[in-house]
């Protein structure tokens, strides 16, 4: 086989604001209980941002975490993907004010917005400049404060999200062109905007000039979330000609604990081999699979060598997986 550029993971850093608030909590401000959340979700707490507390410093923290278990500084970094659905302001690209506050002044930085699929988008295409040579050494950052976009008064949905944010450093490696080989071994990116109505924020720039609330048909969501996941898991595992078995961890998009285990179930992905943060972070959309790769990272679980499936499902829809040896 030919040698080939691999997009190595080298770093995992995570951030998530200080305060954390119960389903206990939340009972107080809508119509809910801490078991209709729990039951439903998985759910039992999330971090929600401080005032004043933007997107861009929470994937600046996060970001500096990754730099340092990286063992890289700022002058190393020659791309910065960011994946949000909640950036500071419409423009500039939260990315380049990460950028800046980390004092970066060489290579580009750029937001990707695919809402909860945003982290497996900006992996993919930071995998893209990676493997052709044209970059070194990337930033990839999902980070949210989905609290910013939630309706306060919409119990179907108040409940489910949380803020936060997560952040690897992907480094160009030489490898065999093998499956053996660390880094991003494939990617599968799907799309399909049909199906805007069921997942939605009801406003923006051009439409209401309006920030908006996020709108969400949960149960329509829910409907098509497992088969969606699986099909580009399955095309991971095709592309790669691994299975199941092979996987050490299935980091899965936090939304729901229901839809990761009729997800793993369905591929026959065992029990123990899930990574599970929704019951803490809640579904902190973009930012859900970087904080629970640092979770699983930092408790020992995710070692190098390691071969880890991501997926996620959000509005658009937008879908996609990424196996990726550690
Ligand atoms: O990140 C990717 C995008 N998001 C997702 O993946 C989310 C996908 N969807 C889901 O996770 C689930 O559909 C939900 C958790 C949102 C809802 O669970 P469900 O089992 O589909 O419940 P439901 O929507 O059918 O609601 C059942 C009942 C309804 O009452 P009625 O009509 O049966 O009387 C709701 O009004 O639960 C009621 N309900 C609540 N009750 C207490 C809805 N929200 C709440 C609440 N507390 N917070």
């Amino acid at each position: 086989m030919p040698s080939k550029l691999r997009s190595t993971v080298i770093g995992v850093g995570s951030c998530l604001p200080e305060r954390r608030v119960t389903n206990a909590e939340l009972a107080t401000m809508v119509d809910t209980t801490d078991e209709w959340i729990f039951q439903r979700t998985g759910i039992k707490a999330r971090h929600i941002a401080a005032e004043g507390e933007t997107t861009s410093m929470l994937a600046t923290k996060a970001a500096e975490r990754a730099l340092v278990s990286a063992g890289c500084c700022p002058q190393d970094i020659d791309l910065i993907v960011l994946a949000t659905s909640t950036p500071d302001l419409t423009f500039p690209a939260t990315a380049t004010q990460v950028q800046a506050a980390l004092g970066i002044r060489q290579g580009v930085a750029f937001d990707l917005q695919a809402v909860c699929s945003g982290f497996v988008f900006a992996v993919a295409t930071a995998d893209k400049f990676l493997i052709s040579g044209s970059h070194r050494r990337a930033l990839v950052i999902g980070a949210e404060t989905f609290s910013r976009i939630l309706d306060w008064k919409d119990r179907t949905t108040c409940v489910l999200f949380g803020d936060g944010a997560g952040a690897i450093v992907l480094e160009a490696r030489q490898g065999e062109g093998t499956i053996a080989d660390r880094g991003v071994l494939a990617t599968h990116l799907r799309s399909d905007g049909r199906h805007r109505e069921k997942l939605y924020v009801d406003g923006g720039p051009s439409s209401t000039q309006t920030v908006g609330h996020l709108r969400m048909l949960g149960k329509d969501v829910f409907r098509h979330a497992v088969g969606m996941v699986t099909d580009v898991m399955t095309d991971s595992f095709k592309a790669t000609g691994l299975g199941a078995d092979d996987l050490d961890w299935f980091v899965p998009h936090q939304a729901n604990e229901r839809i990761i285990d009729a997800s793993a179930e369905k591929l026959h992905i065992s029990k123990e081999k899930i990574i599970k943060t929704v019951s803490q972070h809640g579904n902190t959309s973009a930012a859900s699979i970087p904080l629970a790769l640092a979770v699983a990272c930092a408790d020992g679980r995710i070692k190098p060598g390691h071969l880890v499936m991501i997926e996620a499902m959000g509005g658009g829809f937008t879908w996609g997986s990424a196996m990726i040896r550690w």
